[in-house]
Order: C-alpha cells, then structure tokens, then sequence
C-alpha cells in the first residue's frame, strides 16, 4: 500500500480517487483535517475498504511513526500542507509549522522507517514530496519559463516554507540516502478546489451574486494545470522517477488572471445565464479591481520539456475543456461549494464571499 499525507485536500483527494480507479493498491490517508481538509471529498470511497483514513499532524513524528510500522506502506506521497498565499500573508505561523516542521518530522520518520526495512524494501521504497513553482519566484514577461535548474527565489511566507521543504528533502537524500523525490507543479484546477483559491472563489462569488475580486490590474499569469493531468504526472513520477531528482509539471496554458475571469463569467453566462433588470446580464459586470497582494508574483511558467522527454507524461487537458468541466462541476455540486464556502468564511472572515 501507499501512504498519502493531505488526501483530504484539494489536490489529494483527487488523487486518491484517481489512485484507487486505477489501481487495487491500498492507500493510508494520514490528514490533520484543517479548514481545507475535507472527507466530503472522498464520500464515493467512504465504504471503500482499501482507503483507510487517519486523522493526524504530520509534525507529530511519533504518530507518523506508528502509522508507517503498522501500515508498511511501499511509498510516502506528501501533499500536506498549508496551501494559501493570503493567509501565509496574514499569518505566516502555521506554514513554517506545517510545512517546515511537519516535513521534516515526516522525513525523520521516513528515514528510522526505512532502515527498519528488509534490503529488498528499503531498495522498493519512495519518498515524493509534492512542491510548487512557486518556489522560483516571478518570471519577468520575456523570461523563459522556469526549469529544474531555475536558481530557488521564494517570495512569499508560503512558498518560503516549500523551499525549505524542498531543501530538506534535498539533504536526506544526499546526507542519509532516503529514495526521495520531488515535484513542482503550476496552479492546479479542477473538482474539490477550496473556494479561497482564485477560480473556485470567482465561480462561487459569480453564483452568489457578489463581486469578484481581481488583485492589483488583473494582468498577473499563471499556468494552468487541470488536477487530473497533475495526479498523472505524480503517478508516472512514483513508478519511473529517477531518485534525488527533482520533476517540474505545468498545464503549458499561461493566462492572466483577468483572462481567466472572463472565460469563467463567458462559460457561466452560457450555463446559467443571468438576468439583469432587463432581463440580460453578464457576470463579467460583477468584476472588481480590490488592492493587490503584498508581494504578489507578476508571472509563473513551467517548462515541462524534462518529465515529458524522461518519463513520456503530457497534459491531456486542454484550458477550454477543462475549465468548462470545472464549471460544470462545480454547478452539480452547490451544496459542497456552499458547505466550504461557510466553513472557509468562519475561518476566514471577510475575504470568502466578498
Ligand atoms: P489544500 O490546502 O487543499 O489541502 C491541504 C491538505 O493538507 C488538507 O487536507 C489539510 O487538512 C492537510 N493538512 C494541512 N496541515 C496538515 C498537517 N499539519 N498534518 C496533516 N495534514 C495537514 O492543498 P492543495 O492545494 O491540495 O495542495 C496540496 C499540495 O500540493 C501542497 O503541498 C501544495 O503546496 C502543493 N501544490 C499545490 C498547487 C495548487 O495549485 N493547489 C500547485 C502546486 C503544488
Ligand atoms: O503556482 C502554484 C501555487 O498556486 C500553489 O503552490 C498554491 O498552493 C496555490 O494556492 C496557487 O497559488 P496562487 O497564489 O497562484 O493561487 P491563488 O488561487 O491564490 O491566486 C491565483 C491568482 O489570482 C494570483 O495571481 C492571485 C489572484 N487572485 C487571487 C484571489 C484569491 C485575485 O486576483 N483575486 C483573488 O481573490
């Protein structure tokens, strides 16, 4: 079996689902359950018996511990983390807590794990650290996209605390010999995307009637990558990944945020329309310029030419069809985008739902 960290998040919950359509192997899903940890999103296993849920912080070494010499999962996959720029802005704490201190707890009990191993386990066993790209900092306009050997220029208190995550997995390959790899993936998008983040909060906001809030000029680009096409690209990493090496993943679709507001309010406007006093309306009229982020990245792009040449992985996802899926998906899912909504709001306070 393998042990996933975070699998009650957006991104890890789509891959164990993902995981467990593809796969008969058995998967340990060790979350600590914050605001953004959600077993709503794994309700179609719920009477699955090869999921096996545990609730627990990956800085509490003793209980990872416990975990992995009850468990002896074959592969640690690491997505837990505290995720959102704003909040690591508002209150840095609990990112160095997490991702910092969290990782490397993880990492010391991976390591006592694996030389508790047989010779032929120890040789099987995987450590994939799930990173960011935003750990490169911020590309100019005319800058290449950033490669596996882009210089680390963290800007934020989150990607601060990946980069030093990143650099810890780093040492206990070369210092102790643990089989670790790690991969930094652009934005993703898709179903179970918490409604802090900028599409789930412009869609949510768009159906709620409220505005929706573009920082600074709106000319801010990310690269998109659909989750799908990420949990691939992770799998194909776990099973062919040369060890100690590090995997740059992106969607290849740059986009500035204003661009990816209109295309979501253009897919609503044909999906749901809306009717204005006189009985038209667009819900790009619901658009508003707010301050921008401290600090805020002007650009990230991911130069994929390494895991598609060395491990043969390529999106399959285009930006239109899997924006139009997103929407889709999230109109046949009110209640859990209302549920997340409110409890992002308690926590949160005035940025949901503006
Ligand atoms: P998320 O915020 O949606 O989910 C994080 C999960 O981790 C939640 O289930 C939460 O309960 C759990 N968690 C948080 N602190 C924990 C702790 N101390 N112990 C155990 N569990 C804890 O995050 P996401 O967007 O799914 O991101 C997953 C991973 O992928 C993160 O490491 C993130 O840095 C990375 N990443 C995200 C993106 C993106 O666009 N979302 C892109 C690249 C990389
Ligand atoms: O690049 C990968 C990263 O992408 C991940 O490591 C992070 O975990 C993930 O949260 C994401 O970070 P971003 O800061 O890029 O994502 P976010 O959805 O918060 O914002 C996307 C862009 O939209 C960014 O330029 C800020 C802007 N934005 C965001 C919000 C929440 C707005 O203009 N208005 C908003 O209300």
């Amino acid at each position: 079996m393998i042990l996933v960290t975070g699998g009650a998040g957006f991104i890890g919950s789509n891959f164990v689902l993902d995981w467990l359509k593809q796969s008969d192997e058995s998967v340990i899903n060790f979350d600590k359950l914050t605001y953004a940890g959600n077993l709503d999103n794994l309700s179609m296993i719920k009477s699955d018996p090869r999921h096996k849920f545990v609730k627990g912080d990956i800085c509490d070494t003793a209980h990872i511990s416990q975990t992995l010499s009850t468990y002896k999962p074959r592969a640690v996959i690491h997505f837990a983390a505290e995720s959102h720029v704003d909040r690591s802005i508002r209150s840095p704490i609990d990112f160095i807590n997490t991702n910092i201190n969290g990782t490397f707890s993880l990492l010391e009990a991976a390591r006592y794990y694996c030389s508790s191993l047989s010779d032929v386990a120890r040789e099987a066993f995987r450590f994939l650290n799930i990173s960011t790209d935003e750990v490169y900092g911020s590309l100019g306009p005319d800058d290449a996209p950033f490669s596996e050997t882009t210089p680390y220029a963290p800007n934020s208190p989150y990607s601060a605390s990946k980069a030093a995550a990143d650099h810890l997995v780093r040492a206990y390959h070369h210092t102790y010999g643990l089989p670790t790899l790690t991969t930094n993936c652009s934005n993703n998008y898709g179903p179970y995307h918490f409604p802090e983040k900028f599409i789930p909060l412009i869609i949510a906001n768009a159906l709620a009637g409220n505005s929706l809030p573009i920082y600074g000029d709106g000319q801010n680009i990310r690269d998109w990558l659909y989750v799908g096409d990420h949990c691939n690209a992770i799998r194909r990493v776990l099973a062919h990944g040369k060890l100690g090496e590090v995997y740059n993943i992106g969607g290849s679709n740059e986009r500035s945020n204003l661009e990816v507001a209109h295309i979501l309010c253009d897919i609503l406007d044909d999906l749901i329309p809306k009717r204005g006093i006189d009985g038209v309306g667009t819900y790009r009229d619901q658009i508003t310029y707010i301050t921008d982020r401290p600090g805020h990245d002007r650009r990230y792009a991911v130069n994929v030419g390494k895991i598609e040449r060395e491990l043969g992985w390529k999106a399959t996802e285009s930006f239109d069809s899997g924006m139009k899926k997103t929407v889709q998906w999230f109109l046949e899912h009110r209640d859990w985008l209302m549920a997340s909504t409110e409890g992002g709001h308690k926590e949160y306070g005035d940025r949901i739902g503006d």
